[in-house]
């Protein structure tokens, strides 16, 4: 089914009409990727979060050691957890800081692969829609990022969900910053259509592995600690459907948080460049595992039925591991 489906849509929105109480809707099927395991079966990558800082701040020494993590577990791609140009995003496609804060960072052999990205708030902060510029993949044909989107990698489904809109506080309590809304004319509306989507594709997903992927955290002890709104509008739609994985950027830490109502397991990657916030969160410590103040990147190791997960500092050195298994399952 999936893989049919796939075939025939491949790149092209799909868009359903439903009838809903309020009258008629329409809702786009998220837009998909196919990347293709390795010839084993395996699959691997890594993923950062909260990195453009034209190296500083230790962005090149967490881009030199993802180099040689990459090389080591022949990654596959490289995830992006958002927040992806300091401080306030692109200005446009032509902003010299992409290639200042990627291109001429991240240039090691192993990580010389496809990037996905999702936005931050920061990138909301700037020009968001110049991130998702085609423009920028002639630049550096690595580069994707798009609001929402599915990559299929066989043996795991990536959902990468632009939690953003989610956050009140955006609209109601800017400060000083503006937010790049063009493209989100309701938030209300936006927000259920993404959630009716996100819905969809991960219930229909026949994947081993099911992850999700967003700029803020669902739960988190950091600085900014849990995000209540996806707390109570996406965190039941991944226990519902068998989601294993939450990965995510925003707080500027490491961070290995377990789900005390489903297998789901929230890991936080956001330690890309600036960190040693000094502030825990004393909150809710439910479920927390381990947790790194500093800067670092995490890797994901995945075959059908294992997936191994390590988390690095600027050394290279493995803070944290975790390794989950599952039987093979036979679904027909
Ligand atoms: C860079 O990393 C080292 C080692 O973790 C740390 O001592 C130092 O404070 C970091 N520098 C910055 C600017 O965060
Ligand atoms: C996870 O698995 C790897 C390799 O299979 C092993 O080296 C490591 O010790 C395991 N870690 C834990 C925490 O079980």
């Amino acid at each position: 089914m999936a893989v049919l489906h796939n075939k025939f849509i491949s790149l092209h929105l799909l868009f359903l009409i439903s009838i809903g109480y309020g009258g008629v809707f329409i809702s786009a099927e998220l837009q998909r990727f196919q990347h293709p395991a390795k010839d084993d079966g395996s699959l691997s990558f890594l993923v950062l979060g909260d990195w453009g800082r034209r190296g500083a701040f230790n962005q090149s020494q967490v881009a030199f050691q993802m180099g040689k993590i990459g090389e080591k577990l022949d990654i596959d791609f490289v995830v992006s957890t958002g927040d992806n140009f300091y401080d306030n995003g692109l200005t446009s496609e032509h902003d010299t800081a992409f290639e200042e804060s990627f291109t001429k960072i991240y240039t090691a052999k192993s990580l010389q692969k496809q990037w996905y990205s999702v936005l931050g708030n920061h990138d909301y902060r700037g020009d968001a829609e110049a991130q998702l510029s085609p423009l920028l993949r002639k630049i550096d044909s690595r580069w994707l990022c798009l609001r929402s989107f599915v990559v299929n990698a066989e043996l795991a489904e990536i959902f990468f969900v632009d939690t953003t809109p989610f956050v009140g506080m955006y609209f109601s309590e800017t400060e000083d910053h503006t937010y790049d809304w063009r493209g989100i004319n309701s938030q209300k509306a936006y927000v259920s259509n993404l959630l009716k989507e996100v819905e969809l594709a991960v219930r229909e997903s026949s994947a081993k592995w099911k992850i999700v992927v967003g700029h803020h955290a669902i739960r988190s002890v950091g600085h900014h600690g849990d995000t209540q709104e996806l707390i109570d509008q996406l965190l039941p739609i991944l226990q519902a459907n068998n989601v294993d994985f939450y990965m995510n950027g925003h707080d500027h830490c490491l961070e290995h948080i377990g789900d005390s109502n489903s297998p789901i397991q929230f890991l936080t990657s956001g330690a890309g460049s600036k960190a040693w916030r000094g502030d825990i969160k004393g909150l809710n410590k439910k479920g927390l595992n381990f947790f790194y103040d500093g800067q670092g990147f995490m890797s994901v190791n995945l075959t059908p039925t294992d997936a191994e997960i390590a988390f690095y500092d600027v050394f290279g050195n493995v803070l944290h591991r975790l390794n989950t298994s599952k039987q093979l399952h036979s679904f027909i």
